[in-house]
């Protein structure tokens, strides 16, 4: 079948269009063209999503049956794309968790049980609610939005897993939180979101997917583990008692990629995520998603990192004086 891509050359999105090749639809992407070319195999369209004229003139009269959206960030984004992909007979939409009005801290039960953001703010989470609604009203029954969390895994520009395989395969001492080491966390491999997500398109499913692995399928302490046994390096873990990597100065999230405050953090990581796992989301080993994200960054050239966010990880003059006298 016709399927666009809206994204495609970066991360998720250059995932999708693999696995939409390998389904053997005839893919077409659509990005500004700043963030390089798709995968070879499929075609380059090219114009701002923002723009309302951009799309329809991108088309050209093409008309895709199947929709992945990876890219849309803002209101416009979504109005435009619902003004001209509304007849599609299946359109995965990419969201994430933020897009309910309760999380972080959560938990998140059933999907249909959560409320969404209502307001205005143009930020990320309120941008993504407004996107399921105009979206969902264009495309009706076929509309999946796909709330992600954490996805990892190669081509992932965002550093965070990436931050922690540098650092440990560096070895030596290493600041850990005391008390978020058993923290039950779960990611997704983009590989795995990516196949999925083209087949929810394929079968016109739709509904609100709370798309990410099962809850504890490992724990904070256990991803440090697959990252040290991939690695191969000799770090030694310094558990540090959450109060002081806080009075030090240390942001959770960002300094201390994945980590959050034991009280936030039981709550975020708790999301319900059965209906993922009966439409189909699989999570592969934790252990492929490292070692393969671990080799893309030994033989990649490695995507800058995003600026509109903190670079993740920890200063290294926050490190020394956590580590001093201990
Ligand atoms: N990473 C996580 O942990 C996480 C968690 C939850 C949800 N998500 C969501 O997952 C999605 C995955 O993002 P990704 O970066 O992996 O997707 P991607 O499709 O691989 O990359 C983003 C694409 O959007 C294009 N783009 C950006 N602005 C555009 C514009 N104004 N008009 C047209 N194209 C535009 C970029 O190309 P150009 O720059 O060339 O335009 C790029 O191809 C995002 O929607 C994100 O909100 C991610």
């Amino acid at each position: 079948m016709r399927l666009l891509v809206l994204g495609g050359t970066h991360f998720l999105g250059r995932h999708v269009v693999g696995a939409a090749l390998e389904r053997g639809h005839e893919v077409a992407t659509f990005t500004r063209g700043v963030s390089g070319a798709p995968p070879e195999g499929a075609r380059a369209l090219c114009g701002d999503r923002d723009d309302p004229a951009a799309l329809p003139a991108a088309l050209d009269g093409w008309r895709p049956e199947l929709v992945v959206d990876t890219s849309c960030q803002t209101r416009a984004a979504a109005d435009n794309a619902a003004a001209v992909l509304g007849g599609v007979a299946g359109y995965a939409f990419v969201s994430s968790l933020n897009a309910y009005r309760d999380w972080p801290p959560g938990p998140i039960g059933p999907e249909d049980a959560q409320p969404t953001w209502g307001t205005d703010d143009d930020d990320y989470g309120p941008n993504k609610a407004h996107a399921e609604r105009v979206l969902a009203e264009a495309v009706g029954p076929a509309f999946l939005t796909a709330r992600a969390g954490l996805v990892v895994g190669p081509h992932d520009p965002v550093y965070r897993l990436g931050w922690w395989l540098d650092r440990i395969s560096r070895g030596g001492r290493i600041v850990v939180p005391a008390e978020g080491l058993d923290q039950p966390i779960s990611l997704v491999d983009a590989r795995d979101l990516a196949v999925w997500l083209v087949g929810m398109a394929e079968r016109g499913q739709g509904g609100a997917v709370n798309a990410k692995g099962p809850v504890g399928s490992t724990t904070y302490g256990g991803l440090l583990d697959v990252c040290r046994d991939v690695t191969g390096g000799d770090a030694e873990w310094v558990p540090v008692p959450e109060d002081d990597l806080v009075a030090t100065g240390v942001q959770e999230w960002v300094h201390l990629p994945l980590w959050l405050r034991h009280e936030e953090a039981r709550t975020a990581w708790d999301v319900d995520t059965t209906r993922a796992r009966e439409l189909g989301l699989t999570t592969r080993p934790l252990e492929a998603t490292v070692a393969d994200t671990w080799a893309w960054m030994q033989t990649s050239e490695r995507p800058p990192l995003p600026t509109h966010r903190p670079a993740p990880g920890l200063p290294v003059e926050l490190e020394e004086r956590l580590l001093a006298g201990r």
